[in-house]
């Protein structure tokens, strides 16, 4: 078998494979089909300081090539989950990535404070596409200054590796990358979901309001990600519209150390573990040791 493991974060991941935020549910969900053990890490749902409703149905809407959802952040928030459901992973050996976000800095910084050092805990990913309330709704992840200012705030009170979450709404996501890295971030995932919309027209009118997801995000990302391993050092981890191992290998050629799957899911629940033999077949087939030998080698 080819060596498939990953060294980031003074962690290593089995593989580089993990699921994308919000798509594997709090990981039980999945167990019946297949062990969060396949993942190189897990993900979790993003977290709150309180928990959190979410957004009135509908929620999803499918796209031609993918989907768009309206969850609203529903999760237990963060103490529920490290009472109830964290114990599931102290039993398995899969490093987690403790997603979480805020609806005021605030919120952001306390919530990360909540957050216990744990040896399965490799990072915290802040999730930088939530509406800042006391902002007039305005993103944080949008301005470079914001995401500075939060991602420093942040790592004043946590002592766990913290990766940057970036959207894609915005001018130049290279710029909000490196104020990312200035302000002490350790990682960056590229990216979240694009906001978008679909009418019912049968109704003439809304359907829905939400993030864009899946292929239709794919060669933008793959752009992104390439254009912020160029331009920074730090570790870039990949998502948006990875369902195969060829999209998988596209987005390490591109720069990515690891990658995340999230929609893919959502149509064959198995897309995961079978990224994770597709790589590991091509791994053996193109006689490659380690998964370094192609980061980055598009060069563009
Ligand atoms: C149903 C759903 C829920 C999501 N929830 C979150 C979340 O809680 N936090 C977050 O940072 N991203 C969330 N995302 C964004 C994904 O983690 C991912 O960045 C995005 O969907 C792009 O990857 P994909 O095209 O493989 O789905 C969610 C996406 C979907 C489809």
């Amino acid at each position: 078998m080819a060596d498939l493991a990953v060294r980031l974060f003074n962690t290593i991941f089995r593989n580089p494979v993990t699921n994308a935020s919000g798509t594997l549910g709090y990981g039980r969900e999945i167990e019946p089909l297949w062990s969060i053990d396949t993942l190189g890490a897990y993900v979790t749902k993003g977290l709150s300081l309180l928990p959190h409703h979410g957004n009135p149905t509908p929620r999803i809407s499918e796209e031609k090539g993918g989907m768009i959802n309206s969850i609203g952040l529903q999760n237990v928030g963060v103490e529920r989950f490290f009472a109830d459901y964290f114990p599931l992973f102290v039993s398995k050996k899969t490093p987690i990535i403790v997603n979480f976000f805020g609806f005021t800095e605030e919120e952001y910084i306390e919530c990360a404070s909540r957050i216990p050092p744990h040896e399965l805990i490799a990072a915290l990913e802040i999730n930088l596409s939530c509406p800042n309330i006391k902002a007039g709704g305005l993103c944080m992840g949008k301005e470079a200054q914001s995401v500075f200012r939060i991602i420093r705030a942040v790592k004043r009170v946590t002592p766990i590796p913290l990766i940057a979450k970036l959207t894609p709404e915005v001018t130049d996501i290279v710029e909000i990358a490196r104020a990312a890295a200035e302000a002490g971030a350790d990682g960056v995932t590229v990216l979240n979901t694009m906001p978008a919309m679909a009418i019912d027209i049968d109704k003439g009118s809304l359907f829905i309001r939400g993030g864009l997801s899946g292929p239709p995000l794919k060669p933008m990302a793959l752009k992104a990600v390439s254009d912020i391993s160029k331009a920074i050092t730090l570790p870039v981890i990949g998502a948006g519209g990875i369902v195969d191992y060829r999209d998988a290998l596209a987005f390490f050629m591109a720069g990515a150390r690891m990658v995340q799957v999230g929609t893919a899911t959502f149509l064959d629940p198995f897309a995961i573990p079978k990224i994770v033999r597709g790589l590991d077949a091509y791994m053996e087939e193109h006689s490659l040791s380690r998964l370094a030998e192609i980061t980055g080698i598009a060069g563009c």
